[in-house]
């Protein structure tokens, strides 16, 4: 499979040869387009935890409410990334596999966890999205500032689930769900994404090598750059990633009122 090169000038002004990519460089298109092969399946999940956990509360609550349009916003995530995805499947990359693995993964932890541990699965799932889509969005960000339709899609996305986040964590408040739960899912959905995310980022980038697309030596300079000059954006996702650890700010909108 023949892909055009192109020369390219990354954001801090340094020249490499590679075909295009949407985030400037291939690593940073890697981290988003694996991240986005979690979401149809993730996002499923998340729709299903919050729809259950609803029912708990009086249907005319502020935070019923708010969990409806949670709800409606998550189920156009879904649909946006299905497509994200499909294209990914086009230019050759075996996106269906993956996400067949996680649906399968996904199912089976609803049908054996409480909901009270659904429940913290999907708030962590959703903080580590909202922090990193935060670090997305910061000027400087992880985020091109390209007008690509990946850019747009991707913009538009992290910019609700930093808006929507707070609904998840309601819902643990108003389930009296314990520090201890809400914790140990937080570490065990974070070690699930890092290693879905990794896995997939690998299958990309060995693909991409394997086609010419871009070499090893190319993959090296970028991941070094990732590490050494996004080095704040990365000390920002883990002080994001840590702050789960301090107890939740009480919410007026969280009680069943
Ligand atoms: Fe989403
Ligand atoms: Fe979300």
């Amino acid at each position: 499979m023949n892909i055009p090169q192109q020369q390219v000038t990354d954001r801090h002004g340094e020249d490499d040869t590679f075909a295009p990519f949407w985030n400037d460089t291939p690593i940073r298109t890697y981290l988003f387009d694996a991240f986005s092969v979690l979401l149809p399946a993730g996002e499923q999940f998340v729709i299903s935890v919050v729809e259950s956990s609803a029912l708990q509360l009086p249907p005319t609550s502020t935070l019923a409410d708010q969990s409806r349009s949670f709800v409606a916003e998550e189920r156009a995530h879904q649909r946006a990334h299905r497509l994200y995805n499909q294209q990914l499947e086009k230019q050759g990359f075996n996106v269906q596999e993956y996400e067949h693995g996680i649906e399968k993964d996904l199912d089976a932890l609803r049908a054996k966890l409480s909901l009270k541990a659904q429940l913290s699965l999907a708030a962590a799932f959703e903080h580590v999205t909202a922090v990193t889509s935060r670090i997305a969005l910061r000027s400087g960000g992880l985020l091109s500032t390209s007008a690509s339709a990946q850019t747009r899609l991707w913009r538009w996305h992290c910019t609700e689930e930093v808006a929507h986040q707070h609904v998840t964590t309601d819902l643990l408040q108003a389930l009296g769900v314990p520090y201890w739960q809400r914790i140990f899912y937080f570490l065990a959905a974070s070690a699930l994404m890092t290693f879905d995310v990794l896995r997939h980022l690998h299958g990309f980038a060995r693909l991409d090598i394997a086609r010419g697309r871009v070499s090893a030596r190319q993959l090296r300079q970028a991941t070094s750059r990732l590490l050494l000059r996004d080095s704040a954006n990365l000390v920002l996702l883990a002080a994001g990633w840590a702050a789960y650890f301090l107890p939740l700010k009480t919410n007026a909108a969280s009680g069943c009122q």
